[in-house]
């Protein structure tokens, strides 16, 4: 890439925050913060006031990745959340770099997000479990991660640096703001989730290109290299928005629990002792599911719904 290219993106980002503004109302113009819904979390969308409200499908918005994945309605939503009325911008919907877009434009919607004038992301995906003392409908809240695609050049950074977002050596060594998610623990009692069964971890995401989920090799790697979750997105957004000055709080829901035991072996005498249904049924444990994915998403989205509500009113309110 050269000079010309990076030129182009931060000119076709610029082209779509001034396109999103101008069929913005006044009242709704300059959101701080930006909210990104990941894998059935698209129902964030419906706890916004319905006064004042405006949303804009990603189809009408000039250079706009356009998503192909079920599940990731493509849109953005602008209006005010709580009873505070704080204004928000919200993400249904993203583009994945297993989808074959570049790191452009997987992480476009993030540095438009900085040119509106967003101060704060705030980052939600699903993953799949790693940690075995994580249960499925489970929250994460992101203290780390692994880029593992970063380690292998496709940091999403690479190219000339675009000195209007900020510097070339960007650090991450605080990447995930430590006084939002000390707010995101004092939310979840404050609503007395703490006394429900769905816990709160705070933990390390391992990023992974997919789209195929992980073998169990890979997540017992993935589990000695330090990852608690494990997920396809987030981390070019986080790289980017870091990279940009903004603050960042991410959560993953715990949409599944990765396969890793047993290391199943055809030379086994108890697999060697199963029918051929007993052993379907064995194998059928495991396989981690796009519905299950799904499913889990939609039972856990009212308390992240109303988890990112009370972060949003309490920041609004300091
Ligand atoms: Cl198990 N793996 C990955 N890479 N992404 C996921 C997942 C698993 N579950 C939900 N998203």
């Amino acid at each position: 890439m050269d000079q010309h290219v990076s030129l182009t993106i931060f000119k076709r980002v610029t082209e779509s925050a001034a396109s999103i503004r101008s069929v913005l109302p006044e009242s709704l113009q300059n959101p701080k913060v930006a909210i990104v819904c990941g894998s059935g979390l698209g129902g964030l969308a419906d706890t916004i006031e319905s006064e004042p409200k405006h949303e804009i499908p990603y189809s009408a918005i000039p250079n706009w990745p356009q998503s192909t994945v079920v599940g990731h309605a493509g849109k953005l939503v602008f209006g005010v959340i709580g009873p505070k009325k704080v204004p928000v911008m919200l993400l249904v919907g993203r583009a994945h770099f297993y989808e074959g877009h570049t790191m452009d434009l997987v992480t476009f919607a993030t540095r438009v997000c900085k040119i509106i004038g967003v101060e704060t992301m705030l980052v939600t995906n699903a993953a799949g479990g790693l940690n075995q003392d994580y249960s499925v409908g489970d929250i994460m809240c992101l203290n780390d991660h692994l880029n593992m695609p970063g380690m292998v050049g496709n940091n999403a950074l690479i190219g000339p640096n675009i000195d209007e977002f900020g510097v070339r050596f960007p650090p991450l060594s605080d990447a995930y703001d430590l006084d939002l998610r000390r707010r995101a623990h004092r939310a979840w009692k404050k609503l007395g989730l703490d006394k429900t069964k769905r816990r709160m971890h705070e933990g390390v995401y391992a990023f992974l290109s997919g789209p195929t989920y992980e073998t169990r090799a890979e997540c017992r790697m993935l589990v000695r290299l330090g990852a608690d979750v494990v997920g396809m997105s987030t981390v070019p957004e986080i790289v980017i928005a870091r990279h940009a000055g903004m603050r960042v709080l991410a959560f993953s829901l715990v949409t599944n629990c990765a396969v890793m035991e047993p290391v199943a072996r055809g030379d086994a005498p108890e697999i060697q002792a199963m029918s051929k249904a007993e052993l379907d049924e064995y194998l059928s444990k495991g396989k981690a599911h796009h519905e299950e994915v799904l499913e889990a998403g939609r039972e856990a989205a009212k308390d992240m719904q109303a988890l990112v509500k009370q972060i949003l009113t309490d920041l609004h309110e300091d």
